[in-house]
């Protein structure tokens, strides 16, 4: 049974939307529940089918786990990793969702060993996962390769080490921190990932009991410990769910309160280019108001690792600017094939015209402003390039039918409900 949501065009975006907590950081907070044998609790977890894809795998590994719904759009999860009895994650869980390599380094650390699938590539990219293990090896760890499989084993134990990251990795600094906290000495991690989710994450280790400093910086040092204990956190907002949202309010012509977190901090270089763009911007009590000011103006985008603009908010960006009064060039810097959003937004009416450049992007999308978007029946083919198309939609002339609606249930949770209260609606069909 897969499902289609039916969206119909030309609707307002005005109202307030709670954002959600951040996917990016409840997967490897997630993962860490893996480093204590005490109770960890997890607050303002968004009910996402990627949540629910690693909990399939911590559950299969021996973590008991209890999720409590909050609300439609957050949850409550206390794990329990003190009888862990399986250290394999295995090929047919790991190929949904890439993230849970992210056992990798807390299994090693705590248990010195774990087989762990390959994950393999997925729509945007062949995500290699060399620097995760070239991080383990330089802890000492013994990685070997078989069958799709990470054999990894550290008999005598992790032991700190100097280790630079060739080019910046989130989940490597994540996994590699992840291995170090338990690991015997001091580790020093190079051209770290300086994602507000690395700094989320190390936060709750330290509330746990590790020894990590220069979270946020290029420069992470982790001082080992010998145990971590149990922890009461809350996860930090999903900023890239707030971009999204604001992005709708831009498309839409409308305005929104995001509520959650203190967004122009998680947000710095989008709020910048969004505001060229025409977006006006406006702090409140615990996050920040988004108008439209009516007009959409063309930028140049380049995304960067953080504090530069998200890749995670390039598809979506790229559907507000191809209503722009002008041209605009997005550059994908990260990932070689994140522009399959472009075919579905091209049979709605954009003009888009995409080319390979040199080493400095990987490619790069010239769209050219148009009237407007027409409906028409289009598939989601990742999980940012569907809500691009949602957006598309709301301002299109028309009706718009988005397919393979479980990308979108990987990352946003109660879509229809959050834009319900902001007067626009989105129905869900079952096919
Ligand atoms: C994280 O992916 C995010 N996922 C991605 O969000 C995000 O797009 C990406 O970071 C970049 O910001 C999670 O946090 C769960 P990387 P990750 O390792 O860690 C290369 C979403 O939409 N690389 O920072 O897998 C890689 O090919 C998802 O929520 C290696 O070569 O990305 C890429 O070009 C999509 N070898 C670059 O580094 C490695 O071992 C950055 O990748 C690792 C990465």
């Amino acid at each position: 049974m897969t499902e289609k949501i039916k969206i119909r065009g030309r609707q307002v975006l005005n109202g307030v939307i709670p954002i959600s907590g951040a996917k990016n950081a409840a997967l490897p907070l997630l993962a860490a529940s893996l480093l204590s044998s005490e109770k960890i609790l997890l607050k303002n977890v968004s009910p996402l089918a990627d949540v629910g894809t690693m909990l399939s795998l911590l559950g299969e590994m021996g973590v008991r786990y209890v999720v409590t719904d909050d609300s439609p759009y957050s949850s409550t999860i206390e794990l329990h990793a003190d009888s862990i009895n399986n250290f394999v994650a295995p090929y047919d869980i790991v190929k949904k969702m890439r993230a849970t390599i992210l056992v990798l380094g807390p299994l090693l650390s705590r248990f010195n060993e774990c087989t762990v699938s390959l994950p393999g590539g997925c729509a945007i990219g062949l995500r290699p996962v060399n620097y995760h293990l070239g991080g383990m090896e330089a802890l000492g760890a013994k990685i070997s390769l078989k069958d799709g499989y990470i054999y990894a084993e550290a008999p005598r134990g992790l032991k700190g080490a100097e280790f630079e990251f060739p080019t910046v990795s989130v989940t490597g600094t994540e996994n590699v921190m992840m291995a170090a906290v338990l690991a015997t000495g001091k580790t020093i991690l190079k051209n770290a990932a300086k994602e507000p989710e690395i700094v989320d994450l190390a936060s709750c280790l330290n509330k746990m009991g590790a020894i990590i400093s220069g979270h946020g910086s290029d420069t992470i040092e982790i001082q080992g410990v010998t145990s971590l204990h149990g922890v009461d956190y809350l996860v930090i907002a999903d900023r890239i769910e707030a971009g999204t949202y604001a992005i709708a309010a831009g498309i839409t012509g409308g305005r929104v309160d995001l509520i959650g977190g203190n967004f122009r901090e998680l947000l710095p270089c989008f709020i910048d280019k969004m505001t060229q763009a025409g977006l006006i911007f406006s702090d409140i009590d615990n996050g920040i108001r988004v108008i439209s000011s009516g007009t959409i103006h063309p930028i140049d985008i380049e995304t960067a690792p953080f504090p530069g603009f998200p890749t995670d908010l390039q598809a979506q960006s790229m559907a507000m600017l191809c209503l722009a009064d002008g041209t605009s060039n997005i550059y994908e810097t990260i990932w070689e094939n994140r522009l399959m959003h472009v075919a579905e937004l091209s049979r709605m009416g954009a003009e888009i015209k995409v080319s390979r450049c040199d080493q400095t992007c990987v490619c790069h999308a010239c769209v050219t402003g148009v009237e407007k978007f027409q409906g028409a029946p289009v598939f989601a083919t990742d999980l940012r390039a569907s809500f691009s198309l949602v957006l598309a939609a709301l301002a299109a002339e028309g009706e718009t039918v988005l397919d393979r609606v479980y990308h979108l249930d990987r990352g946003y949770c109660a879509v229809e409900h959050k834009f319900k209260t902001c007067g626009v609606t989105i129905e869900r069909i079952k096919k």
